[in-house]
């Protein structure tokens, strides 16, 4: 059985044998293998000083970004590490030409990460207008609607592959295509899908992709990747830029600066070199055991959380249907919040949303005897009224 050939990776990470780690939708868990990254690094550093620089430390963020990109369908050399989603977002929107007047909208949902908004908002020329579409449940977005949304007056689509309160998964594949059809761009925000779900941005033909390192990927903060189709490259003039997307960084030309015509040209400065060595265990594991096995088992447990909700009388606030769910089942129980700050205090990592429930959010090491003493200990704190030591005054 796939969970069983999965579980063998337990060992990886060491957090797994002191709790109950069902939080990778927020962190994933470090693999072992981070010790001797950094433990590398700190060598290479000590030991080499300034010469690290020729040890593979300016190609770094593309290393990296090559790492990744077989887990998203993407060709080598089309995927960049930057440091967080929110500059890689200001980089990207900074970049894009807005002065088309008669291509006014841009279309985004009610369920998207807040930052990303805040991001678009802020490089948004006045003459453009933001199209919202609601969402009627709280988990999902009805797909006609979203694309009907996308027309001839539309320049981006910003929305996220999966939504981050309910793990929806939004149809990227007919997204990308009626936006191809009407002349529009694409962004997808892809923090709770690379490493969890199939994603091809390759087969899809989709036109910029960013996501995260340190949830599905393990990876740890400090690290997001930009995927950026390589024929739109040239026509992007970047706001956030720096010498590293330069053609000749150590020209030092103050007069003029060259863009590359690859993917630093959306690079900037000095990237976090320690950070882009933590990345890189977990990416690998994610890369040897294949995002197929993942979904599969990651399919069967979400369904497993859903069926002891249900059980229980809990509210679930994530898609029922199986294809339309990522890795995240959120459940509303009574007193969510309390509840899952007892849970917390109970070794039991889960986190809580506003406006959704409790996360729950198995990972490929995760087995499902974890998952049933989750459920079963949010009946007890219920039942037990322990919950009420958490509740705000
Ligand atoms: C959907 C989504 N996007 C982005 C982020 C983080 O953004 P940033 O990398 O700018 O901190 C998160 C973090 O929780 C997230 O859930």
């Amino acid at each position: 059985m796939a969970d069983d050939r999965l579980l063998k990776w337990r060992g990886e990470f060491p957090i797994l044998s002191r709790c109950n780690y069902l939080i990778s939708n927020s962190l994933g868990a470090m693999p072992r293998g981070v010790y001797a990254n950094l433990q590398r690094y700190a060598d290479t550093w000590a030991e080499q000083g300034v010469s690290a620089w020729g040890s593979g430390w300016f190609e770094l963020p593309q290393t990296v970004g090559d790492r990744i990109a077989p887990l998203m369908g993407a060709a080598p050399g089309s995927v960049l590490a930057h440091q967080n989603a929110s500059i890689a977002n200001s980089i990207l929107f900074g970049a894009l030409d807005f002065s088309d007047t008669s291509r006014d909208k841009v279309v985004i949902t009610e369920l998207d990460f807040p930052s990303d908004v805040y991001a678009l908002r802020s490089w948004l020329p006045d003459h453009m207008r933001v199209h919202t579409i609601p969402s009627r449940d709280g988990i999902s977005i009805d797909i006609e609607e979203f694309l009907d949304a996308i027309d001839e007056s539309t320049r981006l689509v910003s929305t996220s592959h999966v939504l981050f309160r309910s793990a929806f998964i939004m149809p990227a594949r007919e997204i990308t295509a009626k936006a191809r059809r009407v002349g529009a761009q694409v962004v997808f925000n892809g923090y709770h899908s690379v490493g969890v779900i199939p994603v091809d941005v390759g087969a899809w033909d989709v036109d910029y992709y960013i996501g995260g390192t340190l949830k599905w990927l393990c990876g740890g903060p400090g690290g997001v990747f930009m995927y950026v189709r390589p024929d739109l490259l040239p026509s992007l003039n970047p706001k956030v830029t720096g010498w590293f997307a330069s053609r000749a960084p150590f020209a030092f030309d103050v007069e003029k600066l060259d863009l590359r015509q690859d993917a630093y040209r959306l690079m900037n400065g000095t990237p976090g070199i320690a950070s882009l060595h933590a990345i890189q265990p977990g990416v690998g594991i994610i890369a040897e055991i294949g995002v197929p096995a993942i979904r599969e088992k990651s399919m069967r447990q979400t369904a497993l959380i859903i069926a002891l909700a249900d059980e229980m009388g809990y509210e679930v606030v994530s898609p029922r249907d199986v294809e339309r769910r990522a890795g995240t089942v959120t459940v509303n129980p009574p007193q969510a919040y309390e509840v899952s700050c007892e849970l917390l205090a109970r070794e039991i990592k889960v986190d809580f949303r506003p406006k959704a429930g409790i996360r729950i959010a198995p990972h490929f090491y995760n087995s499902d005897a974890e998952i049933r003493a989750a459920l079963l200990a949010i009946g007890e704190i219920l039942a037990d009224g322990s919950w009420r030591r958490h509740q705000l005054s």
